[in-house]
């Protein structure tokens, strides 16, 4: 079924997420300093915008991973249920792990997927989020550092989509549906 007809509005510009990058990268290099190796591991699919933007700014020795667990599908209604869909191809026992997602909404994603990887023993497990919309919670879920919070409104670009579409946009837009029953 094709998305009910909307308009994006510009809600994060692409200037202002490249100056919180940074900002961010200095403190995740503060946090890691020293270290031989950060793991910075990926939730497929809506954080490959952001990290690829992170690592760039990150400077320390980094290996990229990627990690995807189920999400909303093509609705904008969460599932409550997590599964992982594809698993690291490396092994993060004792290492230094950064997770980067693109939105904390209700928690339970990020919930169960740190849970995961804490099982496997990292010496260090963090976890970045573009956004947040803390007003959506439903599990009690804080990642270590945190892009922006905003509203609980639904947004793509900058990798996050709406059914798959306009990740290809290089700010936060939010979705402003144009039908009668919005
Ligand atoms: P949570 O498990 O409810 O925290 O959901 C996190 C995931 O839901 C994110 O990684 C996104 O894939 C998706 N999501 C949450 N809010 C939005 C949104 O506003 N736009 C697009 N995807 C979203």
């Amino acid at each position: 079924m094709p998305p009910r007809p909307y308009v994006i509005d510009q809600l994060i510009s692409a200037k202002s997420i490249a100056a919180r990058i940074e900002a961010l990268a200095r403190e995740i290099e503060a946090e890691f300093a020293g270290t031989d190796k950060l793991v910075v591991v990926g939730l497929l699919r809506g954080s490959f915008v952001f990290i690829a933007d992170l690592v760039r700014e990150i400077d320390l020795p980094v290996e990229v991973d990627f990690i995807e667990a189920s999400s909303y599908g093509d609705s904008t209604v969460s599932s409550r249920e997590v599964r992982i869909l594809k698993d690291l191809r490396a092994a993060i026992e004792g290492q230094d792990v950064l997770l980067v997602e693109d939105i904390v909404d209700t928690g339970h994603t990020l919930h169960h997927v740190t849970r995961f990887l804490a099982s496997r023993r990292p010496r260090r497990l963090r976890t970045i989020a573009l956004l947040d919309k803390p007003s959506r919670r439903e599990v009690d879920f804080r990642a270590d550092w945190i892009g922006f919070s905003i509203p609980d409104e639904f947004v793509v670009g900058y990798g996050i989509d709406y059914a798959q579409r306009n990740r290809n946009l290089p700010y936060i837009g939010k979705v402003r549906f144009t039908d009668e029953d919005g």
